[in-house]
């Protein structure tokens, strides 16, 4: 039982919880006794919020997308949209589930422009801004040239230093996993982060055009996918082409009229 709080309130604390510092203590009753117990303030996943989009790198044409924002009506198959937009919200929703299994999600369509990276940005977005989650969004061959680069002379950080910061990341965007060229040293890169993420259950989020037995790395880097994703398909319709073509059309009205 709670007898009192022991820590000042200001208006610091948007919550007013808290004197702004992040931290609430409290006196308890327990077994007849007054015991003091300090813990974290709920403020402090808000005021993290704009150093965990900073260092989230969603892409700028994605950093505002939203799951709700995500229109299906602009899909010839509209089952598959819908099923994807809603598997996606409840992903969210149900976070704590998939991250006590350490399970995430494998956003797959063949055809490019489908809207895989564009989901996976707004299932970011929405976890940093419910649940104050430290995310990173990484294309796969952004994430080979980080490793690459730190092979360099003169490089700021070692390959542990940047390996380590991705292996432990709370919620990793693969983007566009395959897109890579599967070279001995390339599975191996994965494999240490995967085993990593596997056995600290850290949530894995890749994007694809090629289907989990389709790609052409190691079988044991598939393996661990199965065991790491759940999959959600895309549609197979470019909307990257259809939106250029709607905006062709109107830009042709201008010409025509
Ligand atoms: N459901 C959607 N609603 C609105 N725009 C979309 C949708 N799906 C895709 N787009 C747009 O189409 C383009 C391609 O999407 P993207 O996610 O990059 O495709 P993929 O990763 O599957 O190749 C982007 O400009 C994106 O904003
Ligand atoms: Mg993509
Ligand atoms: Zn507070």
């Amino acid at each position: 039982m709670i007898l009192r709080q022991v820590n000042t309130i200001s208006d610091k604390c948007p919550f007013h919880k808290c004197n702004g510092d992040g931290l609430v203590g409290y006196i308890f009753l327990e077994n007849g006794e007054e015991v003091e117990r300090w813990g974290n303030c709920e403020c402090l996943g808000v005021q993290n919020q704009p150093k965990i989009r900073k260092q989230a790198k969603i892409p700028l044409e994605f950093k505002d997308c939203t799951v709700n924002g995500f229109d299906t009506s602009l899909y010839q198959d509209q089952v598959t949209a819908k099923a994807a937009k809603k598997a996606a919200g409840n992903f969210v929703l149900k976070f704590i589930s998939f991250k006590q299994q350490g399970k995430g999600l494998y956003l797959y369509s063949k055809k490019k422009g489908s809207g895989k990276t564009r989901l996976a940005c707004s299932i970011a977005n929405a976890l940093i801004q419910t649940q104050s989650i430290q995310v990173k969004f990484l294309r796969t061959l952004d994430l080979l040239d980080m490793i690459k680069d730190t092979y360099k002379k003169n490089s700021g950080l070692s390959e542990k230093e940047v390996i380590d910061s991705i292996k432990q990341c709370k919620v990793l965007i693969l983007d566009d996993i395959g897109a890579e060229k599967p070279t001995e040293w390339v599975c191996g890169v994965f494999l240490n982060i995967l085993d990593y993420r596997i056995s600290n259950r850290l949530v894995t989020i890749f994007t694809s055009n090629i289907h989990k037995d389709n790609l052409k790395l190691d079988d044991r880097i598939v393996d661990r996918l199965y065991k790491m994703t759940i999959d959600i398909h895309l549609p197979e319709e470019s909307i990257r082409r259809l939106k250029s073509e709607k905006e062709a059309e109107k830009l042709k009205e201008l010409l025509d009229d």
